[in-house]
């Protein structure tokens, strides 16, 4: 019997609680280990800020959004002393093991904890699917469902008023929630990250529709898209504690732009943190639940440095240095799919 503590780090996303009702569960009535669950991210193992995980208080939160024990973007290596208070925390609960759950920083985390030598196995999770060593991340697909939603709802006014619409998702600097969700959503145009795009062309692509009888365009950007001939577009200034430049706003800038250079009204929305809200789809809550019980599996064999993943259909797990060598970029063969219907 051990005693496991687990945190969720980073943004929050759709599939959190699946996972910490997996890893309780199966910890529990499997193995017999007993769980602590640290209050936002790495933030609560450095001040020991801890909640027992019981079956009872893992009941009924498969379907709920968020996370119960809170996140945050925390990075330990840039506390004074953070190695050494997560040690003592960790000694004072007595946590032999951790699991946290997060993207490329909570895990990156979690990666320099192991090599210097704490019992961590990583689950992977962001909305943005840029994580390498697993197929999919959890809360992508909702992120998606939800954009499409939103896509669809753009094409009513689109239609009515013989606008382009400009709809801006997250993703950071992947482009997989933008190119999902632009397929299913039937978009005209679809900006990247991985695609330096040239205003000039876009232009001119709504142009050429608009020439052969389209009366309106949906317009789908990646909030990490950036123009080939400038830099990062954003509204904000500020950078988080892992030194990420906080994103957001590049519709503003297009709107103003293709409405300008074509005359063509234009109108933009921000979906934001709408993407990130509300309840999982199932395949979320599966796929969560499905990573929680292998992350506890691997746990319990004491597996450490390792993180699960998706691969084709099987759970496996991977070692977190090959997680984490490099993001996930998007497959350069779905934006040639996407592109297929933007005529
Ligand atoms: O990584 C998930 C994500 O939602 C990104 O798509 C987005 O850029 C970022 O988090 C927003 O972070 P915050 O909630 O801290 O503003």
């Amino acid at each position: 019997m051990a005693r496991i503590g687990v945190l969720t780090g980073g943004g929050d996303c759709p599939g959190l609680n699946a996972v910490i009702r997996a890893i309780v569960r199966k910890g529990i009535d499997h193995h017999g280990h007993d769980f602590v669950g640290f209050r936002y991210g790495w933030a609560g193992v450095l001040s020991a800020e801890a909640v027992p995980l019981t079956l009872d208080s893992t009941r009924g939160i498969l379907h709920r959004g968020g996370t119960i024990l809170g996140s945050s973007r925390t990075n330990v290596y840039k506390e004074a002393d953070g190695f050494e208070r997560v040690r003592a925390s960790l000694d004072t609960l007595g946590v032999d093991a951790l699991i946290p759950i997060g993207g490329e920083d909570t895990l990156g985390v979690a990666r320099r904890l192991s090599e210097d030598g704490l019992n961590v196995v990583g689950v992977p999770k962001t909305i943005d699917n840029d994580l390498a060593g697993t197929d999919f991340t959890f809360g992508f697909q909702t992120a998606v469902q939800i954009a499409t939603d939103a896509i669809d709802r753009l094409h009513t006014t689109a239609e009515s008023h013989n606008r382009v619409m400009v709809c801006e998702v997250m993703g950071r600097h992947a482009g997989w929630i933008a190119v999902h969700s632009g397929i299913a959503g039937g978009a005209d145009a679809i900006l990247v990250p991985e695609r330096p795009f040239d205003i000039e062309e876009v232009c001119n692509h709504l142009r050429r529709r608009h020439q052969n009888g389209r009366s309106f365009s949906i317009v789908v950007v990646s909030e990490g898209a950036t123009p080939k001939d400038g830099d990062l577009i954003t509204e904000h200034q500020t950078t988080d504690a892992f030194g990420h430049v906080r994103l957001g706003g590049i519709a503003v800038t297009l709107e103003k732009e293709i409405e300008q250079r074509t005359g063509y009204e234009t109108r933009m929305t921000i979906l934001g943190h709408v993407q990130r809200g509300g309840t999982p789809l199932a395949y979320d809550r599966v796929l969560g639940s499905r990573f929680g019980v292998a992350a506890i599996d691997a746990a319990a064999e004491g597996d450490f440095g390792k993180m699960v993943a998706l691969r084709g259909t099987q759970i496996e797990r991977v070692s977190l240095d090959e997680a984490l060598a490099e993001p996930k970029l998007l497959d350069p063969e779905l934006y040639e799919t996407a592109a297929v219907f933007f005529g």
